[in-house]
């Protein structure tokens, strides 16, 4: 695509959340001029005194580099923002609504009236905020409603950043996908995205709707792959196959791909779940269903109540009078995320057979503690697992793979690892006197009886 202007360019991002501040520090570290806006002045003061609201891991470097540089600025004020920008990011969060769980655009919608009034050249509003299908004509009509006659153009631009790997994923993305019939907008898109163009990423340019689906249904399909490594896991273990092991067979089918194929205790996040119900809903608006995005979403939910079956399983057939000691509550390492984790829905149906929950989360447990009442948090993994009858590994933050097992199997009542990430060497398990229970592999069973003998003589 030709390029409207020179770089830098000056850019707004409305919304200081986990997709505009890494948005925001990126396009700056890109050399553009960015000004981050939120409504939220605790959160504003905060960026500036340079405290992060959310946990990612080297955004408070970025952010400091950046705005040291003089690129990156943080304000409440949009409307003095805006005159001489050549693009305003819309990043606003999209949550699910209380009452039906599809996407709220009151955000969405309130930001791009902030921005309508505020206008004072052609701009480009871009729509990076996960928003349903058609939400570019909604605020496209609405700008123009606001101010009639003004030179704007829509156009959406879809994330793909993991949480835990959001500035890796802004920086070196797999694509970039520009979704307008506006050949200007086009032009200025191309002028913000030219370094990466330049290094070789492929800058898709597609029509506002495609562009919107896009970004549906990559994470419902993402969510599709892991739902069916889930399945085969289940299938593995009833027939004594290593999931792993079949993961690896058909992921380097490379039409097939690796990655995405962890079995694990079912996906989580604020992303694919609230996306999948929202692609459902445009499809049954449109008469079209998604019985493959239903199916999933189904099935995941239902895998959390087999892994409460897997641990009590894993504990004789009871929890009742149990401490279990839980490893891990985010909805995956590298956040402190708890939005959809598993953790929410198995630990309090562990807590209603009768266990008594210790839990450690190196990043999460802040966020935890008022979601899982009763749950009693450890200030580490160690302090977790002493005296517990059994620990249950739920997020594969990697200090739970570094665990010294022989420690592990001493400060548990009894040498049970239930290991819902795969995240622990079966062999090394056993060889440290652990029971290990893991996904899409049969029970490596060890003697404990040794083990206790051992214990009872070092007493
Ligand atoms: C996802 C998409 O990856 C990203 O492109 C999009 O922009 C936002 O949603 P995120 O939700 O941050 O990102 O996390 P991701 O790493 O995709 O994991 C999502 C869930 O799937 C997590 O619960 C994770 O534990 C689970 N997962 C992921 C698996 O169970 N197995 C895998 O192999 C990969």
């Amino acid at each position: 695509m030709e390029r409207a202007h020179e770089a830098p360019v000056r850019i707004v991002i409305v919304g200081a959340g986990y997709v505009g501040l890494v948005s925001g520090a990126c396009l700056a570290a890109l050399g553009h001029d960015v000004a981050v806006i939120d409504r939220d002045a605790a959160r504003i003061a905060g960026l500036q005194a340079g405290i992060m609201p959310i946990y990612e891991p080297g955004l408070d470097a970025l952010v400091a580099e950046q705005t040291a540089a003089g690129r990156l600025a943080f304000s409440t004020d949009l409307a003095a923002a805006i005159p001489g920008s050549v693009a305003i990011f819309i990043c606003v969060g999209t949550p699910p609504r209380p009452s039906d769980g599809h996407a709220d655009m009151a955000n969405v919608m309130a930001a791009a009236a902030d921005i309508a009034g505020a206008l004072d050249r052609f701009a480009v509003v871009v729509l990076k905020s996960t928003v349903p299908v058609g939400t570019g004509d909604e605020v496209e009509a609405l700008i123009r409603t606001r101010r009639p006659g003004a030179d704007v153009a829509v156009v959406s631009n879809p994330e793909f950043l993991r949480e835990g790997d959001a500035i890796g994923d802004f920086m070196r993305p797999d694509r970039i996908v520009v979704g307008t019939d506006h050949a200007r907008a086009r032009a200025v898109m191309a002028t913000i995205y030219a370094p990466l163009a330049e290094a070789g990423v492929p800058l898709l340019a597609t029509s506002r709707r495609a562009s919107e689906l896009i970004k549906y249904a990559a994470n419902s399909f993402l969510a599709l792959k892991i739902t069916y490594i889930n399945e085969i896991a289940s299938l593995c273990e009833e027939i004594g196959a290593d999931v792993e092991h079949v993961a690896r067979g058909i992921g380097l089918d490379t039409r097939i791909g690796g990655k995405f194929l962890k079995a694990g205790p079912g996906f989580g996040g604020s992303c694919f779940p609230k996306d999948m119900l929202a692609l459902m809903k445009t499809a049954q608006d449109h008469g079209v269903p998604m019985r493959t995005v239903e199916t999933a979403v189904a099935v995941n939910d239902a895998r959390k109540g087999e892994m409460v079956r897997k641990v009590i399983r894993a504990a004789g057939g009871s929890v009742a009078g149990r401490t279990v000691a839980v490893l891990g509550l985010a909805f995956k390492a590298g956040t402190d995320d708890m939005r959809s984790a598993p953790s929410l829905v198995i630990l309090p149906q562990l807590q209603r057979h009768g266990a008594r929950i210790v839990a450690y989360d190196p990043a999460a447990m802040a966020n935890a503690s008022p979601l899982l009442p009763g749950v009693v948090m450890a200030p580490s993994a160690e302090a977790a697992l002493a005296g517990a009858d059994l620990t249950v590994i739920l997020t594969e933050w990697p200090e739970f793979a570094a665990l010294d097992l022989e420690r592990v199997a001493g400060l548990l009542r009894r040498p049970v690892l239930v290991d819902l990430r795969n995240l622990i060497d079966p062999p090394a398990a056993a060889r440290a006197g652990l029971t290990c229970h893991r996904i899409g592999r049969q029970a490596a069973l060890v003697d404990t009886s040794l083990h206790s003998a051992l214990q009872q003589a070092a007493e």
